[in-house]
């Protein structure tokens, strides 16, 4: 069975984000994948930094996260966007997470031939779309296969209905098919 590992880049209590993944898990499920949704919150990280490294290593965290980046076939990852840009919080991660270690199957062991999916959420029109172009850049340059169909959901506070779908059915179609994508190349 296809194995997707879901996070999102923002720990915030409500994130909107974290909503939007927890919308669209069951719609990658639904194509037959097995998700592990995990909070970044459990995989906290200092900020990178060489020296800290060079003493200590890969922390912990980052080596718990990284072995099930590499057990899992993709990713599926919603972001919102700082200022038009990744997280800090999701760059420190997939940075540590990139770290080469002694053991590992190869080199970008977490992400090389794996599959990502990237969402985003705002409460502004565009959706955090413009975050998704550096995250796109930064995970292909990781080595992974990032899908073209991608999902940015606007109007935040309208997004959802109270079961926790998306309200718009053509978002909702979109987010489908690229799940289909998703479980399709990650089984590739
Ligand atoms: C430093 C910073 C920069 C932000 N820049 C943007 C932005 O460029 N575009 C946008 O739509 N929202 C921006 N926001 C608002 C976020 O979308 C919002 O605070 C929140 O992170 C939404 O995601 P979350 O609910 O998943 O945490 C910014 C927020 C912060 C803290």
């Amino acid at each position: 069975m296809v194995k997707i590992l879901a996070f999102a880049g923002s720990t915030r209590t409500g994130s909107v984000n974290g909503k939007l993944l927890d919308a669209l898990v069951p719609l990658v499920e639904a194509e037959g994948a097995e998700v592990t949704r995990v909070d970044l919150r459990e995989y906290e990280m200092p900020l990178y930094n060489g020296d800290i490294e060079a003493e200590r290593g890969v922390p912990e965290s980052a080596r718990r996260l990284k072995a099930l980046m590499i057990a899992h076939d993709g990713m599926l990852i919603a972001s919102p966007e700082y200022n038009g840009s990744i997280t800090p919080l999701l760059k420190n991660t997939l940075d540590w997470c990139s770290r080469k270690e002694e053991g590992d199957p190869g080199p970008l062991a977490a992400y090389a031939d794996k599959t990502a999916a990237i969402v985003s959420i705002s409460a502004g029109v565009f959706g955090g779309i413009r975050g998704l172009v550096p995250l796109r850049l930064l995970l292909s340059n990781l080595g992974m296969l990032v899908l073209p169909v991608q999902v940015a959901v606007g109007g935040a506070a309208e997004a959802f209905d109270e079961d926790g779908t998306l309200r718009n059915k053509g978002t909702e179609t979109l987010a489908r098919s690229m799940a289909r994508s998703l479980v399709r190349y990650g089984r590739a």
